[in-house]
């Protein structure tokens, strides 16, 4: 496995390479992401995983100042996962611009998560184009976790006329329902426990309202609960943990638990 920091470096290696699948990621690596990793080896000649914490992403200084950083453990994942090249590029060499150029969608990144993180998309959809036009893989490899980002990331794809396939992976998820995320890391064990009634909920069955005063009454703060796309997505936070989830509605599984 080769670690490379610059661009510069890895716009050499990729004139050898024709056939490659790519795994964005900010790091703190999980089950969730290796399973991006296993895919993306199986199906590509080539698998190359990002780690890079996107600050124009985090509309909440905190939270990308706390954002956990565990650069040596993702690197033994990925040496597990069979990857290729990792491409762990810092900020002035990933933002040349200073962030003045910018991708703007102006449909759906505007619904949901958008609503409530104003410019997330727009911060994640410039350093996905960034990191397409660096690495330029055959295929990319997006989890359903992230339901919006992964509808956001196949319009973009579309809209710029990018010669890269979107594969979406299903949310992996402990055996009590909780969607691994790195933010879990950020939670003590009770909240942990708690934590894991979100997807419970989602699938009750239950109408959107009765969810909404159900984990109100548990003690999430509850930002969204909205079906979109056939599917049940929500937003809570248990303190100032942010935590989001989605399950399909159409009676197909999304799951694949650890
Ligand atoms: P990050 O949160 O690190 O997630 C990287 C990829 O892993 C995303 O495609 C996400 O949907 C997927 N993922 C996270 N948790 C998962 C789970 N439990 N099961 C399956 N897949 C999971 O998403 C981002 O980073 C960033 O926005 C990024 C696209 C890298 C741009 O900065």
């Amino acid at each position: 496995m080769i670690v490379i920091q610059s661009p510069d470096e890895w716009k050499e290696i990729r004139k050898t390479i024709s056939d490659s699948g790519f795994v964005p990621t900010m790091g703190n690596l999980h089950a969730g992401h290796a399973s991006l990793l296993t895919r993306a080896k199986k199906e590509n000649a080539v698998s190359i995983l990002s780690i890079f914490i996107n600050p124009t992403q985090f509309n909440d200084k905190k939270d990308y100042e706390r954002y956990p950083k565990t650069l040596a453990n993702d690197l033994h994942i990925a040496e597990q996962c069979g990857v290729d090249y990792v491409f762990v590029p810092n900020k002035e060499d990933m933002y040349p611009d200073k962030a003045v150029y910018q991708i703007a969608e102006n449909d759906i990144s505007l619904l949901l998560e958008g609503k409530h993180r104003p410019g997330h998309f727009s911060g994640v959809l410039t350093i996905v184009m960034k990191l397409f036009s660096l690495i330029q893989p055959t295929r990319a490899y997006f989890g359903e976790k992230d339901y919006q980002q992964l509808q956001l990331v196949k319009g973009l794809v579309t809209a710029f006329f990018l010669d890269i396939e979107i594969i979406a992976c299903p949310t992996v998820r402990q055996d009590n329902g909780l969607a691994l995320s790195s933010r879990n890391t950020l939670l003590n064990a009770a909240e942990l426990t708690l934590a894991a009634q979100l997807s419970n909920f989602l699938l009750s069955g239950l109408d959107e309202a009765s969810i909404r005063t159900k984990l109100g009454d548990l003690g999430f703060e509850v930002e969204y609960i909205e079906k979109w796309q056939q599917r049940l997505l929500a937003a809570v936070k248990i303190g100032n943990i942010r935590l989001i989830d989605n399950i399909a509605l159409t009676g197909e599984s999304s799951c694949s638990c650890v």
